[in-house]
């Protein structure tokens, strides 16, 4: 890495109306620390705003109504409470010179009946449990047996995406990004494994791909495209994800978000936390060709190769998860090339400020408030 690709993760960038200050962007990380109501608390504003010299900070996958959770203490954007509470999270990041978008959730079928609303089945787009564990009340169990949505049911599931948007700009936040990765319903909707129906929504690709557009339309009509970016993970096996041919799958989606004018696409390499090579069918380098806005990377990314992918025009920008999780002054100890604190698993999902707003700044960073 020459010194001068290090000097590209520095580059200031136009996204939407937004101006980011660096090309380093805080990964969606969901961390379980919320009330019962899906609140954010002070503890919450409190870890964002220690990151917000991310170029682009974008805060954990939330669901949009009750339906859409899937694992326990996730934050929520469907009821005045939860708006609120993230307001406060949103301000917090201002202060601190941040900015922030909000990772918008439906998990679909990878949820469990014992926190579904009135006990009910998780809804699926069709009735094929996933492979696949949720962190509910301090243990991983698995998931239900879903209930594949009626056709009139559908349209709601849009609505309450665009709802969400909207909810998002309400609390104070930049824009939104449409969780379309990992295994939950967009994901379930776009693969064969989890989508086998045989109406407008299943079967050949330009069905499959049509849930993920229409939520796309009706979020970017809510909010304006600017303020929107979508998440995939064209191969990733995370939550019982499957598809028997996922290049010509990926390859359309990506190219059916092209007439939206997203503020960016953020593709998740290979397999979610695991092998960057995972499936090595996918030609990452031609999905970011044939899609026109920002380009954001993910996945095992070091600063050595995120600067030498972003200086070789592969990436506009990078996300990093682990890192960002364990290092609230990433930009600063990049910049510097200074050692890293090492993510601690345990304290991932759940628990108190510990492993959540302990990790030490290093030395002669900017020090939090
Ligand atoms: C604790 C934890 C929680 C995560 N939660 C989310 C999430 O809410 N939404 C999402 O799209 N990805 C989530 N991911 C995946 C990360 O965003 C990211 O894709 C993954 O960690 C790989 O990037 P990294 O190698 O930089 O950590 C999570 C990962 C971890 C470690």
């Amino acid at each position: 890495m020459s010194p001068h690709d290090l000097d590209a993760l520095f580059e200031p960038l136009a996204l939407g109306s937004l101006r980011l200050p660096n090309r380093l962007v805080m990964a969606p990380l969901t961390r379980n620390r919320v009330g019962e109501d899906g609140v954010p608390t002070s503890m919450v504003a409190d870890y964002y705003a220690q990151r917000a010299t991310a170029g682009l900070i974008i805060a954990e996958a939330t669901q949009i109504c009750p339906e859409g959770q899937g694992y326990g203490l996730t934050p929520g954007i469907h009821t005045p409470e939860q708006i609120a509470g993230w307001r406060k999270v949103t301000d917090a990041v201002h202060q601190r010179g941040g900015r922030i978008f909000l990772q918008l959730w439906h998990v679909g079928r990878v949820s469990n009946t014992l926190i579904q609303p009135r006990g009910k089945a998780p809804v699926a787009p069709s009735a094929i449990r996933a492979e696949a564990r949720t962190w509910i009340a301090g243990e991983f169990l698995p998931t239900s047996q879903p209930v594949a949505l009626d056709i009139d049911a559908i349209p709601a599931i849009v609505e309450a995406h665009a709802q969400g948007a909207r909810n998002a700009l309400a609390a104070g936040f930049d824009g939104v990004e449409l969780h379309g990765a990992n295994g939950y319903l967009i994901d379930q909707f776009l693969r064969d494994g989890s989508n086998q129906r045989t109406d407008a929504y299943g079967g050949s690709i330009t069905n499959r791909v049509r849930f993920m557009c229409e939520v796309v339309d009706a979020v970017t009509r809510a909010v304006g495209s600017g303020k929107v970016g979508i998440r995939l993970s064209p191969v990733t096996p995370s939550n019982g994800a499957f598809d028997s041919d996922p290049v010509p799958l990926f390859y359309h989606a990506v190219e059916s978000l092209n007439p939206f004018n997203l503020a960016y696409l953020h593709v998740i390499e290979g397999e979610t936390r695991g092998d960057r090579n995972y499936n090595g069918a996918v030609d990452y380098a031609k999905l970011r060709r044939s899609f026109r806005g920002a380009y954001m990377a993910n996945n095992g990314y070091t600063r050595e190769l995120a600067a030498e992918r972003i200086s070789a025009g592969y990436a506009d920008l990078v996300s990093f998860g682990r890192s960002f999780l364990a290092n609230p002054d990433l930009a600063e100890r990049f910049r510097q090339g200074l050692d890293l604190n090492l993510p601690e698993n345990a304290t991932f999902y759940g628990g108190d400020r510990r492993g959540y707003t302990d990790y030490p700044f290093a030395a002669g960073a900017a020090a939090p408030a």
